[in-house]
């Protein structure tokens, strides 16, 4: 059973109607959350490659492309497509009402 001190609330729901990429600071870490479909998704914000801002990249299905080089992870494991050797860090993801919650 998961315990709710384990989750920090980090965004609604509604603030996805514009754009499915939002950054969010928790705790000192840049994470990306992704709604793709109905799901939400949430990652470092850190590509490993030299740092570019994945909130500032493009979503294809379930992928995100980095803006600086174009590299593409899967936001739900976090594997990279092009390396299967390299995986960005992935959060757990907890939606009540409107709320999301990132376990971390
Ligand atoms: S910094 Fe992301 S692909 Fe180069």
């Amino acid at each position: 059973m998961l315990v709710m001190t384990d989750f920090t609330r980090v965004a609604n729901k509604n603030e996805f109607l514009g754009s499915p990429l939002k950054k969010v600071v928790i705790r000192g870490l840049e994470i990306c959350i992704f709604k793709q479909d109905d799901n939400f998704h949430a990652t470092s914000n850190i590509c490993p490659h030299q740092g570019g801002p994945l909130d500032e990249g493009e979503l294809q299905d379930t992928c995100i492309v980095c803006p600086w080089h174009g590299w593409m992870f899967d936001v739900r494991d976090g594997s990279c497509r092009l390396n299967p050797n390299i995986k960005i860090q992935t959060f757990e993801t907890k939606i009540e009402g409107n709320d999301i919650y990132l376990k971390i």
